[in-house]
């Protein structure tokens, strides 16, 4: 697996769950809850937390198009919470995620490539290679949403923040897996969660444990919600597990003009599509919450030293 990501709360416990539960070969950055700087400082801040050997490359700092945005508000001024994070002692293996996740296709037979951050990195490598696709396993996004967004009453973050690399990925990266809200707003981690990670009292677990709390804190303040979604580790399960998710093929195209709708996946629910059209997304509809909560939670305590 290759994790392309932001983090962000929920994108570091899917590098600690994607640690614990694929082999993960590498990390790539991109510029999305907060700047490039901090995402991939994050990234180098939670392998090393956890004593991971894995590569981290830094990648695109700012959207395709749009102006650059971020999701401080949610995550906080430096994406991980109000967690201290401790000093990081390594540095990107490079600055070129695009060509890592090239070159990751081309000499890693069945490589998965999970991409829980705006698609700026992934459009980018298929601008460079079209055949990209063809080379890997599989292609599973967090993102979108067939009803609701976060951003805008329609869209979703990791699409609104850049639509137009969103739009190239789902034209062109055949048999994608989208992860959307319809299926992370129900993957909530909450106090029990956390105490299970707390109490494991080793660096990584109390990280993730850090982490949850600032985002149950944020999103109960949000939504009143008593746990958080944690959509990235959902996303990472789903492609580990898939069994353990529900989904449909479906064309999903993305809004790019819409005043009030630029970011929104547009998920054509008139009948299914044939899973073997090029264009069609298996988008997920429902999952085995409790199964997929406890196995976050239980990849992240099996990362003990
Ligand atoms: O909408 C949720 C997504 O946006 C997650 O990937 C979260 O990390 C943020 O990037
Ligand atoms: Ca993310």
């Amino acid at each position: 697996m290759l994790i392309d990501c932001d983090p962000g709360l929920d994108d570091a416990i899917a590098i600690l769950t994607a640690a614990h539960l694929a082999d993960l070969v590498g990390i790539t950055t991109v510029n999305g809850n907060v700047g490039i700087d901090h995402t991939t400082h994050n990234a180098l801040a939670v392998i090393e937390t956890a004593g991971l050997d894995i590569p981290v490359h830094r990648g695109a700092s700012r959207p395709m198009i749009s102006p650059t945005i971020d999701a401080s508000h949610v995550h906080g001024p430096t994406g991980l919470g109000s967690v201290d994070i401790p000093e990081v002692s390594g540095s990107p293996a490079s600055h070129d995620a695009v060509g890592f996740i090239l070159d990751m296709s081309r000499s890693i037979a069945g490589l998965h490539l999970v991409a829980v951050g705006p698609l700026t990195n992934i459009a980018l490598a298929l601008q460079a290679d079209p055949d990209l696709p063809a080379r890997l396993a599989g292609i599973t996004i967090m993102g979108g949403a067939a009803v609701g967004g976060n951003v805008t009453p329609v869209a979703e973050f990791n699409i609104w923040a850049d639509p137009e690399a969103a739009a190239i990925v789902f034209r062109d990266a055949p048999g994608l897996t989208m992860v959307g809200l319809d299926v992370t707003h129900k993957i909530l981690l909450g106090a029990s969660e956390r105490d299970r990670l707390r109490e494991a009292a080793f660096p990584a677990a109390v990280l993730a444990a850090d982490l949850l709390d600032y985002a149950v804190e944020r999103s109960g303040e949000m939504r009143g919600w008593s746990g958080a979604p944690i959509h990235d580790a959902s996303a990472v399960v789903a492609a580990v597990r898939p069994e353990l998710f529900d989904g449909e093929f479906r064309h999903v195209d993305v809004e790019l003009h819409g005043t009030l709708t630029r970011g929104m996946t547009v998920v054509d629910q008139r009948g299914s599509a044939d899973s073997t059209t090029d264009a069609a997304t298996r988008v997920l509809t429902d999952a085995d919450a409790p199964i997929v909560i406890d196995t976050i939670v239980d990849s992240v305590l099996a990362l003990r030293p």
